[in-house]
């Protein structure tokens, strides 16, 4: 088995998210004839190898920012969220597993032999997620299909063209972990707005500039080496969090509105787990039940 380590025991909070949401979904395109009428498909776009390893959050923290793969040590094996989606009951009439690394892509195709009577409706991609899920929401028929997408990147991997392609779809419903503490919220320095990179990588994070104004106010104090900064930061974790929702909101529209936060053993919140519909009628239904599987 290829060993992937991330995650600690927040992960597990986040998957039992999953979990109970995923049968949730499935029973209404099954139960009510309507719905029926649907092909469900299960997506999950940073889809690692379907299995994780506990104990690396410090090391998962450093990868996050610049998109390293987390190196594995020992430790327990757990289910990650591409077999934990095999499980649902009933099931997906299909699962799409995207994954950027060419291992994790081996050791997910190996999925298909533990889940053999879901081997045909398995499709494993090996491409960016960004770049496949923009092209499927394009290409698919969405008077036939519907889907709950799950995005887990280590940190700052989506873009925000990406979820504007979902949000364009009138079938997703979106999962997605916000990467709050583990990369927005470093990348946003005190005294001094974040520029080259870092600032792109915020600007393509939200799909604006406007995280500037959000989280900055022009200096009207020295600091300690008496020097007048130009800016300074004004952003909390809350405010940041209530700028993504308030993104969300101008694509989405229907979103969950208490995310929950994810914390490290410092009480860090690393992620935010949000959750987001795009179908403008039945959305608001799907937010309900995802908002109370939040707040349990
Ligand atoms: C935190 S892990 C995913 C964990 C998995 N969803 C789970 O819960 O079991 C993030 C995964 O995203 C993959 N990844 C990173 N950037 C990617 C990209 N641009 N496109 C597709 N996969 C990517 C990494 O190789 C890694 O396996």
């Amino acid at each position: 088995m290829v060993e992937h380590q991330f995650g600690g025991p927040w992960t597990e909070e986040k998957l039992n998210r999953l979990r109970k949401y995923l049968p949730a979904y499935t029973k209404i395109f099954t139960s009510n004839p309507r719905a029926a009428y649907f092909h469900t498909l299960y997506v999950d776009a940073f889809a690692g190898t379907g299995f994780r390893q506990d104990e690396a959050v410090d090391r998962e923290e450093e990868g996050a920012l610049f998109d390293v793969n987390v190196d594995p040590e020992a430790g327990a094996f757990r289910q990650g969220s591409a077999a934990i989606a095999l499980e649902t009951t009933p099931p997906f009439a299909e699962y799409v597993f995207i994954e950027r690394s060419a291992t994790y892509v081996q050791s997910l195709a190996r999925l298909r032999e533990s889940f053999p009577a879901l081997a045909p409706h398995i499709t494993v991609v090996s491409d960016d997620a960004n770049v496949y899920l923009r092209r499927w929401c394009s290409n698919t028929d969405w008077h036939r299909n519907r889907a709950v997408v799950f995005l887990y990147p280590y940190g700052m991997q989506v873009q925000w063209a990406t979820i504007a392609a979902m949000a364009a779809t009138p079938g997703i419903d979106l999962w997605i972990l916000f990467p709050l503490g583990i990369g927005v919220n470093r990348l946003l320095l005190r005294e001094r707005l974040p520029q080259g990179p870092w600032a792109d990588r915020l600007t393509a994070l939200f799909g604006t500039e406007a995280w500037q104004q959000a989280f900055y106010r022009p200096s009207e104090q020295q600091n300690l080496f008496g020097d007048q900064p130009e800016t300074i930061r004004d952003a909390d974790f809350a405010r940041i969090a209530q700028f993504w929702l308030e993104r969300l909101r101008t694509v989405f529209p229907h979103v969950a509105p208490q995310p929950l936060p994810l914390r490290n053993s410092r009480h860090v919140p690393l992620y935010l787990l949000c959750f987001a519909a795009s179908n403008p009628r039945k959305g608001s239904t799907a937010v309900r039940i995802a908002q109370h599987i939040l707040s349990r």
